[in-house]
Formats: C-alpha cells, sequence, structure tokens
C-alpha cells in the first residue's frame, strides 16, 4: 500500500499541474489554451499516447490502492469476521476495478476518438 500510495500522489501532484496548478494561476497555461478550458486542456493531453498511457497506468495503481485500502478499511471498523471475507475481498476488487476502468475510459476513448 505504501508503494502504491506514493505513486497515486505523484500521479495526483501531476494531475495537479495539468489542471488545478493552472485553474488557481500556479503554473501558466499551455499556449493556444485559455486558463479554464480544461475540456481543451484535456483534449490535448489525451492526443499523446504516452501521456494517456501514463494516465492509465496511474489508474491501474490507483486501483490496486484500492483494493487493498477497501481491505483495511473493513479491518479497521472491525468486519473483518472470516464468514465475511470472501465478500469483502470481492466487493474490494470489483470496486477498484470499475474505479480504475471508469477513469481509463476517459484517456483511452480522448486518444482513439476524438
Ligand atoms: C481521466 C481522468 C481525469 C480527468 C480528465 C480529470 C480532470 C480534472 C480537471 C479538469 C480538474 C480541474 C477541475 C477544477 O479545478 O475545476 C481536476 C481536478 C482534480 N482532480 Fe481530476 N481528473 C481525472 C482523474 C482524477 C483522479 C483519478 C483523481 C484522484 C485520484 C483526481 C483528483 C483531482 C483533484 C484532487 C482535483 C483538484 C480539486 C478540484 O479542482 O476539484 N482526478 N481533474
Amino acid at each position: 500500500m505504501f508503494h502504491t500510495g506514493i505513486i497515486v500522489f505523484i500521479f495526483l501532484f501531476l494531475h495537479f499541474i495539468d489542471f488545478y496548478f493552472i485553474k488557481i494561476g500556479l503554473v501558466a497555461p499551455p499556449s493556444g489554451i485559455a486558463a479554464h478550458d480544461f475540456y481543451g486542456r484535456t483534449l490535448r493531453l489525451f492526443s499523446s499516447p504516452w501521456y494517456s498511457l501514463l494516465y492509465v497506468v496511474s489508474f491501474v495503481f490507483l486501483g490496486i490502492h484500492l483494493n487493498h485500502a477497501m481491505q483495511s478499511a473493513f479491518q479497521t471498523l472491525g468486519w473483518n469476521h472470516s464468514k465475511y471475507t470472501d465478500a469483502v475481498k470481492f466487493i474490494g476488487s470489483a470496486y477498484s476495478v470499475f474505479i480504475a476502468l471508469g477513469f481509463s475510459l476517459v484517456p483511452v476513448y480522448l486518444y482513439l476518438f476524438k
């Protein structure tokens, strides 16, 4: 969890440079893109195969991180009876795959079809 957490943290920092830091004026917008044109910025970012791949790989790590996090959260809450272990693992995995796949659809779709 520690390693995937660091990767998610690095992704978030990169993601802030891509959008949020531009919005609050910390980073200059790229030429031809207005500071609040997030759609234009998103299209520009995901026109690059490498950048799209970087986001998808980050989402895979986010999914792995969430998968462990869900199991830990259930344990922390005390819902860790052996009777429920399989269900907890299944729900955590399904949720993580849903999140990782859902977010990944954005760069994949924009790269392929826009
Ligand atoms: C392809 C997927 C994603 C796209 C296209 C996207 C796009 C954006 C955009 C346009 C903003 C700026 C919104 C604004 O400031 O008004 C933003 C902000 C932000 N994003 Fe994402 N995002 C994506 C995935 C993620 C993921 C997976 C996370 C968390 C792990 C995340 C966390 C954040 C945070 C914390 C902010 C700053 C807070 C905010 O402005 O609301 N994003 N994102």
